[in-house]
């Protein structure tokens, strides 16, 4: 069981409200919206601390917002900035945090009205915040386990929108998985197709080729899911058949690996019992592993649009 958890310091600074705060200045009363019903949308989105450089590499940015904005339409927040906009905010929340590490980014946006009654009516807040994130999982092999909870329907809460609300699904069986023993859980549809993890996309390699579920299984469409395509298309010549995938395909397949922002690329060593391929991390997963690190740290060249970098200056501006 190797999840970690990343806390949020009340001393840095945040964006909430339309202004820069201290995270711990923010209040928000028990009566919030998105609090009793979950009506809130989010994005995790890395900065990869980059040594030799001084710089913060903040990883596809535009295309985190991107997605951010497709899901508050589907649960009808209305967003106070254009991206761009959301873009700059977040460089300065980490000009001013300026962390000299690996750190993750939040943005959420949520219902905020203050009174009892569930619907998607009323108003709604934004907030930005960090915090200090090194690797979430092991990243040189995980057991997995394929849960009994199946992943909630595109018409029922859909997971192409990163809702709050949809983690109660993700919780329950990353619990249920973790009191069994193992790192993750892997979903079904409620068809019995393979979905994704708990908040990772899925890679096979079979048969020479790479596999992972189409983006009618139920699944968040990851941009590390789209990254990894991208180069294993480009750097490996090898394009990734979106198709739905059958449980036992898993057992067969010679490599499974896991992709996100916080899981980066994991590679899966085991599922429910079962040795995947020769039980140790695969060469594929091993070299899209070695060229997204490369990437996502600014450091390979063909690769440079995929982050932007945010000089590091010490904390003297706090
Ligand atoms: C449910 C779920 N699926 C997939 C992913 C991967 O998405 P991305 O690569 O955009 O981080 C995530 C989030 O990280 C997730 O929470």
């Amino acid at each position: 069981m190797s999840r970690k958890a990343f806390a949020a310091s009340d001393t840095e600074w945040a964006h909430h409200g339309g202004e820069f705060v201290r995270l711990g200045d923010v209040r928000l009363s028990p009566a919030t919206h998105a609090l009793n019903y979950g009506t809130g949308v989010f994005e995790g989105i890395r900065a990869y601390w980059n040594e030799s450089r001084g710089t913060l590499q903040v990883l596809k940015l535009r295309e985190h917002y991107e997605r951010f904005e497709k899901s508050c339409r589907i649960l009808q927040i209305e967003l106070p900035h254009t991206i761009d906009e959301l873009c700059e905010i977040t460089l300065e929340i980490l000009r001013r945090n300026a962390p000299r590490e690996d750190t993750y980014i939040r943005p959420l946006a949520y219902k905020s009205i203050e009174s009892v009654g569930v619907n998607l009516r009323g108003g709604s807040e934004l907030s930005i915040f960090t915090v200090p994130m090194g690797n979430y999982v092991e990243l040189t092999g995980l057991r997995c386990a394929i849960s009994s909870w199946r992943r909630t329907a595109d018409n029922a809460i859909p997971a192409r929108m990163k809702a709050t609300g949809s983690y109660i699904n993700t919780a329950l069986a990353v619990d249920a998985a973790h009191r069994a023993g193992y790192d993750d859980a892997i979903f079904l549809t409620q068809q019995g197709f393979v979905s994704e993890a708990s908040a990772a996309n899925i890679f096979l390699f079979r048969k020479g080729g790479l596999i992972t579920p189409p983006a009618t299984a139920d699944i968040l469409e990851g941009i590390t899911r789209d990254a990894v395509m991208e180069l294993a298309e480009k750097e490996l010549g090898m394009p990734t058949d979106k198709r739905d995938v059958g449980r036992t395909e898993l057992y067969a397949a010679d490599e499974v690996f896991l992709t996100g922002t916080g899981f980066q690329i994991a590679p899966v060593t085991e599922i429910d019992d079962r040795k995947i391929g020769t039980g140790e991390m695969g060469p594929v997963a091993g070299r899209l592993q070695e060229l997204y690190f490369a990437a996502a740290r600014g450091e390979h060249p063909d690769y440079t649009d995929w982050t932007v970098p945010v000089e590091v200056v010490e904390k003297a501006r706090r």
